[in-house]
């Protein structure tokens, strides 16, 4: 990894994000990274009657989130006063800062830009660490006088997975700094417990966990997130958070998303099949497109150096979005995300990048099939 120099003042267009304002509803979104299995059924089924009785409205909800908090904290084998509930993750990772107040901060980048906008906010002065190569490799680094380091595993927008291995000595020899660790992408993947820190998380006094709700069972216009920490670092975390920012209906749908299994091992599934089927389709279009190794529900993509435009915009017009890359740090014009959708989209994004990118090849090629 090596230091580069951040930008000051930092430019708005940093801060742009996926799903666009108001993506139109016909348009396939590959711009977010959302679950498209859900919601659960489960969760729109009792979200009905929470709102038809009025009373998740019309009253105060649980300040303290409290059924949630226990069933997570179950869930993750840690007390229920580890757990800080949020209006999604954003609102935690705005309010780590906040919290500790850190006067230096490093952010391994390119990553989540939201973790430098609270930095910034919170008055820290922030250093970006960038990985040596092509294909965004995540390494321990000496954070040097850094009081927090934010961590994204697996990493938005590149995909990339910190092995636990080299994560948790690197984190244990340096207590004097806080490590925030975003896992909000990684219940994507079956595997999720052989890669979190939140096991054993009471060892690590030092360690923040940050996870959101809000991707895995696709609740993005409901909001839900939560951090897991040492009860200390939990207090402190839950002290700076706004009085009822979790809503009744979040929390009414967080509660029965966690209790619903079949969904999560239906996408557990979907994602293992959907994500070695774009890896192998987005090879054949090497030399075009370079695929970033991705452990994630999405992939980072490289156009090549002949590619003068940008497909973006030809993707847009056939009613396709993806997430252009260029203003993540690191990033440039080159860069596209796409997250990872069902069988029939993904074969028809792959669809229109052959046409996009290999115009002469035509449609009389497999890929051609999916844009008939
Ligand atoms: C890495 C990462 N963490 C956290 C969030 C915020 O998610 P939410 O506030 O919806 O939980 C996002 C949103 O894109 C993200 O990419």
């Amino acid at each position: 990894m090596r230091r580069i120099s951040g930008s000051s003042p930092v430019p708005p267009h940093l801060f742009r994000h996926g799903g666009g304002s108001a993506p139109s509803n016909r348009a396939l979104d590959f711009s977010t990274s959302l679950n498209p299995l859900g919601p659960p059924a489960s969760v729109l089924a009792a979200l009905r009657p929470a709102v038809a009785g009025g009373d998740a409205i019309a009253r105060y909800p649980d300040a303290d989130s409290t059924a949630l908090r226990e069933h997570l904290a179950a869930l993750h084998g840690v007390s229920p006063r580890q757990v800080v509930v949020g209006n999604g993750s954003s609102e935690l990772i705005q309010a780590i800062p906040a919290a500790w107040r850190p006067r230096r901060v490093a952010i391994v980048e390119p990553t989540y830009t939201e973790y430098l906008r609270a930095s910034l906010l919170a008055g820290a002065a922030v250093e970006h660490w960038l990985a040596e190569d092509e294909t965004f490799s995540l390494e321990p680094f000496e954070p040097g006088g850094a009081d927090l380091v934010w961590l994204c595993n697996p990493n938005n927008p590149t995909g990339r997975l910190w092995p636990r291995a080299r994560l948790r000595p690197w984190i244990a020899t340096h207590p004097r700094t806080l490590f925030v660790l975003d896992e909000s992408f990684l219940p994507f993947r079956p595997d999720e417990a052989e890669h979190s820190l939140v096991g054993g998380i009471e060892m690590l006094g030092n360690l923040v966990v940050v996870c959101s709700l809000t991707k895995l069972y696709t609740l993005p216009g409901l909001r839900l997130g939560y951090a897991i920490a040492g009860l200390e670092q939990a207090e402190r975390l839950r002290a700076q958070l706004v009085p009822w920012s979790v809503n009744a209906l979040a929390q009414v749908a967080g509660l029965v998303a966690l209790r619903g299994t079949p969904f999560l091992s239906e996408t557990h599934a979907w994602f293992l099949s959907e994500s070695s089927y774009m890896a192998e389709a987005l090879e054949c279009l090497k030399g075009n497109l370079d695929v970033i190794p991705s452990q994630a529900n999405f992939f980072l993509l490289r156009l090549g150096e002949a590619i003068s435009t940008c497909p973006t915009a030809t993707l847009s017009s056939h009613g396709i979005l993806v997430r252009d890359a260029s203003n993540f740090i690191g990033l440039d014009a080159r860069y596209i995300r796409v997250g990872l959708r069902s069988r029939e989209h993904n074969r028809l994004l792959v669809g229109r990048l052959h046409q996009c990118l290999l115009p002469e090849r035509g449609l009389e090629d497999e890929w051609g099939e999916s844009l008939r």
